[in-house]
């Protein structure tokens, strides 16, 4: 018990040593892997493409065994999500008779891709986290209102070795009744919201060039964008010549402008072996764009 004297002299003896000084949190990257990388866009079929989602879970792990970082992937839906939502005529809003039908069989849909990613992260010995973006995300008109960012700052605080996963979703909309939100959107609100050192956007162009390149072959690539140049590049980029109902391309180029200034981002093609363990090391590959 301490005296009427002063302070215990054992007090020293049982005192905390000093605490460490926190660590500051590895960088975070936040890497999207498009629908049309993991699955069969251009063919428009449910078609998981389990042999490229093998090869990109291998490559982060590999990336991350000697570029330590934080990682949160989205992953976007191709046909899962793009296809159902244009058979149920639900891209603006819940429109009857199969309306809430279609809401609720496009998310059993986008689930059932984000299960096929999981096995592949797994698989690879990583330890992927699913985060369903329609328990933590609210829209209104089709934009972003509410995220919930609870859990993924709790899994990302947990262990850097837990890679949160989301992915393109319909989510509940205030005005809509439902509607989609794109991996394109997740990622900019994410990364923004979370500060990320770095965000690579894998899709299946190798960049952003002065045309479609499947449309048009010869169109020259845009080895950067940024203030300067975006109004030619806003006028040369389209949406896409697959069946996507969030904008492709342009609406991606568009996400990034409103939410990510002064955050480095790579377009690049996920589908050429070792790029997004490239993008992943941080080195070049693709399109950079910075505004
Ligand atoms: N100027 C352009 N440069 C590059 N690609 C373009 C351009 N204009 C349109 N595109 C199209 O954008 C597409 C990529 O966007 P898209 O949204 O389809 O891919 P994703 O994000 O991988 O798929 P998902 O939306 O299913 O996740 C390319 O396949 C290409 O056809
Ligand atoms: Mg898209």
């Amino acid at each position: 018990m301490r005296g009427p004297q002063g302070p215990d002299p054992r007090a020293g003896t049982d005192a905390a040593p000093p605490a460490a000084p926190t660590p500051s949190p590895l960088p975070l990257t936040v890497l999207k892997l498009g629908g049309s990388v993991i699955t069969n866009k251009d063919d428009n079929r449910f078609e998981v493409r389990t042999t490229a989602l093998a090869r990109l879970a291998a490559e982060i792990a590999t990336a991350r065994r000697d570029t330590p970082q934080r990682l949160l992937l989205v992953h976007g839906a191709g046909p899962f999500g793009h296809t159902m939502v244009t058979r149920y005529n639900i891209a603006r809003g819940l429109t009857p008779p199969r309306g809430v039908e279609g809401f609720v069989r496009t998310h059993h849909a986008v689930q059932e891709l984000n299960q096929a990613v999981l096995d592949a992260f797994r698989d690879a010995g990583l330890l992927g986290f699913p985060v369903q973006p329609s328990a933590v995300i609210q829209q209104q008109n089709r934009r972003i209102t509410a995220f919930d960012l609870g859990l993924i700052r709790g899994l990302l605080q947990l262990d850097p070795e837990v890679i949160p996963i989301l992915y393109g979703d319909m989510v509940l909309d205030h005005t809509l009744g439902a509607s989609v939100v794109s991996g394109d959107a997740i990622v900019a609100h994410l990364a923004a919201a979370l500060g990320a050192t770095r965000v690579a956007l894998g899709t299946d162009v190798d960049g952003i060039f002065a045309g479609d390149p499947k449309l048009d072959p010869a169109a020259q690539r845009f080895e950067r964008v940024d203030r300067d140049n975006f109004d030619q590049v806003r006028r040369a980029v389209r949406g896409a010549t697959t069946v996507d109902v969030t904008g492709g391309m342009e609406q991606k180029l568009l996400e990034i402008r409103a939410r990510l200034a002064g955050i480095e981002v790579a377009i690049f093609n996920a589908n050429r072996p070792g790029h997004v363990e490239l993008a992943l090391r941080g080195e070049r590959v693709g399109t950079q764009i910075c505004f």
